[in-house]
């Protein structure tokens, strides 16, 4: 029998017994959900049940949770977890389709002999996941596998034994029998997180939610989802590269901005502990429009290359492309070249690439391509022992980065001679480095170079 259900605008909070396309009281358009109606909802009014544990209790009685993390066995995947898993937290894993999500997860259960694992396959074929376990090697007994989709059902087996680890893969293919929509809309999407996590959370048992993301790069039904768990992860990479970068958006447990980098090989993924020798590639010569950017992901200094091309227009509108760096950021950073420093870009085509197939997030990516803009306009090759470090603010000056000591013992062990960053009284004297103070002396500088 079917819970009654109603249609709730996410909006406003407005109640419809059927579905509308915009609802009538905020003028909203598409933002009515379908909502399952509580039955036989107790003890909300009237005196006070003590021993539900209603009453408040006082926040210096309460103890603190003394749960242990257990180690993934995948360091990359520890530090990203904020130290290991822990015991009944929900996670929810986002990617594009092929990324390798599966894979990951796969390979988790598969390194985990001693773990009792149950992975619930939705969107694959019991024998297309055997394939793929074959290939990733270490088949184990303790690894069972369900093709199960409805979410009653999965509580039930979640139930009737105890688990080290239960995959849901995906979210999106799961559904209840209690509402009427079909699988992977808001409203199922949220009411099978809810009962799972419930389900897992009281026997402790760690919960993994693959969820896929929509075009505009959010986990379909977002902000629902993330709500709902205790860490988001996101995997992320360039699909011409090898190269997937797991990174924490949410973490009740830990650090979030802290990534784990892998390679997707043969065999399947493969942790990258050293990313700068993995993400450099030797140049025997240096060409104009290439700087080095020494940046922080996560706790983690890294150097990247990135390379700007600067060249005539064909066009009234000058294009700006961008692969790596944020869109937004680039045309910030052309308007204050030219306002500030005089170049000429407006009439330009400017191109920008990080190479390695990373997505730089940190903003003391700034000054390294800002740098080599300024090369490729100036056709002047920057030194390949030379690297950057500082954010540019709409001034043009060039603003000190958090961290500077570790990300300038990064770039010394890495062998850089030349380390340009903004002025600090931070730096440890031991390291030697260039100050520069504005883009106008950061272009005196390239020119001269
Ligand atoms: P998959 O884990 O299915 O991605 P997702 O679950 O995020 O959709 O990854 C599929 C891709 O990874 C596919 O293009 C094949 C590739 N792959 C490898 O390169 N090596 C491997 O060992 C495996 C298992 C997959
Ligand atoms: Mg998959």
């Amino acid at each position: 029998m079917k819970g009654k259900s109603q249609f709730v605008c996410q909006n406003c909070g407005a109640i419809y017994p059927k579905w509308m396309g915009q609802c009538n009281h905020c003028g909203e358009w598409n933002t009515l959900e379908e909502q399952i109606i509580e039955k036989n909802i107790k003890g909300r009014h009237g005196t006070i049940n003590s021993a539900t544990g209603e009453q408040p209790v006082s926040l210096s009685t309460i103890k603190p949770e003394t749960h242990q993390r257990v180690s993934t066995n995948i360091s990359e995947l520890d530090r990203v977890l904020g130290g290991g898993l822990m015991p009944g937290s929900a996670i929810l894993i986002g990617g594009e389709p092929g990324i390798g999500k599966s894979t990951l997860l796969l390979q988790l259960i598969l390194k985990n002999h001693r773990w009792k694992s149950l992975y619930v396959a939705g969107e694959e074929s019991l024998a297309q996941i055997k394939d793929r376990a074959d290939r990733l090697g270490n088949i184990h007994e303790n690894c069972f596998i369900t093709p199960q989709r409805q979410v009653e059902e999965i509580c039930q087996l979640i139930h009737n034994e105890t688990y080290d680890l239960v995959v849901i893969d995906s979210i999106q293919t799961v559904h209840s029998n209690q509402l009427e929509s079909i699988p992977g809309t808001i409203s199922q999407i949220r009411e099978s997180a809810y009962q799972l996590i419930n389900q897992a959370k009281s026997k402790n048992t760690p919960l993994v939610l693959v969820g896929h993301i929509t075009k505009i790069g959010n986990i379909a039904g977002p902000k629902v989802l993330e709500h709902l768990v205790d860490t988001v992860l996101q995997f992320e990479g360039d699909s011409n590269s090898g190269l997937r970068i797991l990174r924490t958006t949410k973490n009740r447990f830990g650090n979030t901005a802290e990534i784990g980098i892998f390679e997707m090989q043969n065999t399947g993924l493969v942790e990258i502990t050293n990313p700068t020798e993995f993400l450099l590639t030797p140049h025997s010569e240096q060409f104009s429009g290439t700087a080095f950017a020494l940046i922080n992901e996560g706790l983690r200094p890294l150097v990247v290359e990135v390379q700007a091309l600067v060249s005539n227009s064909g066009y009234s509108t000058p294009q700006r492309t961008s692969n790596g760096y944020d869109p937004k950021r680039l045309n910030m950073l052309l308007a204050v070249l030219e306002k500030r420093a005089g170049l000429k870009l407006s009439t330009r085509d400017v191109f920008v690439n990080v190479t390695g197939g990373l997505k730089v997030t940190d903003t003391a990516a700034d000054m390294a391509i800002a740098a080599a803009i300024i090369g490729s306009y100036l056709d002047i090759a920057i030194s390949s022992q030379t690297c950057f470090a500082g954010e540019i603010g709409l001034s043009g000056e060039i603003r000190p980065m958090r961290n500077l000591s570790s990300r300038i013992e990064e770039a010394n062990r890495l062998g850089f001679n030349y380390i340009i960053t903004a002025p600090s009284k931070k730096i440890n004297p031991q390291f030697s480095y260039i100050p520069v103070n504005d883009i106008r002396n950061l272009v005196t500088l390239i020119s001269k170079s």
